[in-house]
């Protein structure tokens, strides 16, 4: 039996609840989100002496010559390639010309009808014919312009427009010719002209998330913001400015290359169009393998400082104005900032956390070191919560917060997930167990104020970390069920918690919470009951509602079920929607009513 009460002890669900946490982990961001479809625009992925993956050359050895030098007109990224054409003149190249290839994150994904804009800068001691394409299987071009360029010891800024005449989701951007002569190439970037309001982000990834009603954005990391060493950490002043003039760096947590057009600025932007409030994690001037203190650790308080500036100050300000050159005057939302990630070091923190304090006193800082069994023994507003395990453990924790200090801060329960043997690439068993969880921080969302899933994408031709939420390629893309128990709950963030009591024998596998809500569409009062059975047998349940003044009625009451056949199944490209909600209406609906649960619902 669940007796959900509206009569006395119900209280409010923090506002900002349910939230996404974004990582540059498994292309989530580049190759992902963040629409460019160039991978290694700047030719800076390897070192001064060239590694110029995924870029490949078009032409044999007799017909054409790639290096790189430094002589970048960038400051931040001196890396320009050198391609020195041998043919043409006496001795022809072949008819489709010689050059430089680049696949993108395994392939770009260009569709008929569509924009695409291509800026590059180009070098090239006489006047040459270029041609800039998109190209597709077989050598056929499935976009292209012929441009003139050259005659100049100075680089030059060009732009196309391409629009695509036919689609594939495997192409790739060749810039070739069949000129004889040497040319420099730096910064090749093919953006999507559609992109979620011009501000770079994929729309339909975009979407998904968006679907999720989050209300906060947890960015850029994770591990990704430590690096392993200090030397790759995610150091923010390197991501802003013209996109041009970012260095990128070497993810070296997840092993690839990131050219950082999506930086700190992007992250902002996109907690803004998310609706969502942007919690800023930085580099505590602590990687996966270093720590510096002292004199050492002041660069890296500055930073922290600046950032925060960089997001609220005033458009007049040293870093506010930076941020207003790049077209957002307007101070950003930024509310709370997290000292670093997983590295509960007092020492450091402390002297972050007094500095921000002193000149941010309504910051929100976020720290490191667990307080859900033990008070914190640092002043914080809020502590930290990582948890990855089994299905098992995942709906045992949904009492993990019951006996927190509930005088200390508040839990950011930042990244969750069911992992390994019991989620595979996200299974509904790990899905039932987390929605478990859910209903546990929601019983305590007094004491936990925030929550958010992890990691949110896969590219799935990157598996680094498995399970994810969100899962796609260069075209297409699926929620895993985990996705859709987010969905479930987007609801809960700001609603009243209702008092509920579960009595059963089967206390082991069930657990269940409700909320009173104002529908989004009709403005009418609702009570959502959730129940989750992590059992194998279907359970009777006798749901009694009492305390209401009004009749419940029969008429827009319904059932949301989320189950599947087999434990371990999963949705995938070929069955997107196999494990996902279903709703049908809830004729039983009443003050008193009987459900049956299916096994792992
Ligand atoms: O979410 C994946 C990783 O798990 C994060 O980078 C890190 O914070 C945690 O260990």
């Amino acid at each position: 039996v669940v007796n959900a009460t509206s009569n006395f002890s119900a209280r409010r669900i923090p506002d900002n609840f349910f939230g996404v946490f974004l990582e540059e982990i498994n292309h989530e961001v580049s190759g992902g989100l963040w629409a460019e479809l160039v991978s290694n625009r700047g030719f800076e992925a390897g070192n001064a002496t060239s590694n110029i993956y995924p870029w490949s050359i078009i032409g044999d050895n007799s017909s054409i010559y790639v290096s790189t030098d430094l002589t970048s007109c960038f400051k931040r990224n001196k890396v320009a390639l050198r391609m020195e054409v041998l043919c043409g003149g006496t001795k022809p190249c072949p008819c489709s010309g010689v050059g430089i290839s680049n696949p993108g994150f395994w392939g770009m994904n260009i569709e008929e009808g569509k924009k695409y804009q291509i800026v590059y800068y180009v070098k090239a001691l006489a006047m040459a014919d270029l041609q800039i394409s998109f190209t597709g299987t077989g050598d056929k071009k499935l976009a292209s312009v012929n441009v003139t360029v050259g005659n100049t010891t100075n680089w030059t800024r060009m732009v196309n427009i391409l629009e695509a005449n036919a689609s594939y989701h495997n192409a790739s951007l060749q810039i070739t010719t069949t000129t004889k002569g040497v040319y420099w190439l730096d910064q090749v970037s093919a953006m999507p002209m559609d992109t979620y309001k011009g501000n770079g982000f994929r729309n339909d990834l975009f979407k998904m998330v968006a679907e999720l009603k989050p209300k906060f954005l947890r960015f850029p990391g994770g591990c990704f913001v430590e690096g392993n060493t200090l030397n790759n950490a995610f150091r923010w002043k390197d991501t802003v400015g013209p996109w041009e003039e970012r260095p990128g760096h070497l993810n070296d947590v997840w092993n690839y290359w990131t050219d950082d057009g999506f930086g700190y600025f992007e992250g902002l932007q996109l907690a803004e169009d998310l609706h969502a409030l942007p919690i800023w994690v930085f580099n505590a001037g602590i990687s996966l393998k270093e720590q510096v203190n002292g004199s050492d650790l002041s660069p890296y308080v500055q930073d922290a400082l600046d950032g925060i500036e960089f997001a609220k100050g005033c458009p007049t300000s040293r870093w506010g104005s930076v941020r207003a050159a790049m077209g957002h005057p307007k101070p950003f939302d930024l509310r709370y900032v997290a000292i670093g990630n997983e590295d509960c070091w007092k020492r450091n923190y402390l002297i972050f956390h007094d500095k921000i304090k002193y000149s941010y006193p309504d910051i929100k800082i976020i720290s490191n070191c667990d307080g859900s069994d033990k008070p914190l023994n640092q002043p914080a507003d809020l502590f930290d919560f990582h948890i990855y395990t089994s299905s098992t453990d995942m709906f045992a924790k949904s009492t993990k917060f019951d006996k927190t200090s509930r005088s200390g801060p508040k839990a950011f329960v930042s990244e969750y997930a069911v992992w390994k043997e019991d989620a595979a690439m996200g299974s509904l068993l790990a899905a039932v167990a987390e929605a478990a969880f859910l209903i546990g921080l929601e019983k305590n969302s007094d004491i936990v104020e925030m929550v958010s899933y992890a990691p949110l994408f896969l590219n799935i031709n990157d598996k680094r970390w498995i399970p994810d939420a969100i899962v796609f390629d260069s075209y297409q893309h699926y929620g895993t069920p985990s996705y859709w128990v987010q969905k479930v709950f987007t609801e809960s963030s700001g609603a009243i918690f209702l008092p509920t009591t579960l009595n059963t024998n089967s206390s082991n596998s069930l657990i269940a919470s409700a909320i009173n809500l104002k529908g989004s569409e009709d403005n009418q009062n609702y009570i959502r009951i959730k129940v989750v059975n992590f059992g194998v047998t279907p359970e009777n349940l006798l749901i009694c509602v009492s305390g209401l003044n009004s009749t419940v009625r029969h008429l827009g009451s319904t059932k949301t079920v989320l189950t599947s056949s087999n434990l371990m199944d999963e949705n995938s490209f070929l069955d997107p929607i196999k494990v996902v909600p279903h709703q049908s209406p809830l004729e039983s609906a009443a003050e008193e009513m009987n459900v049956i649960l299916p096994p792992y619902s």
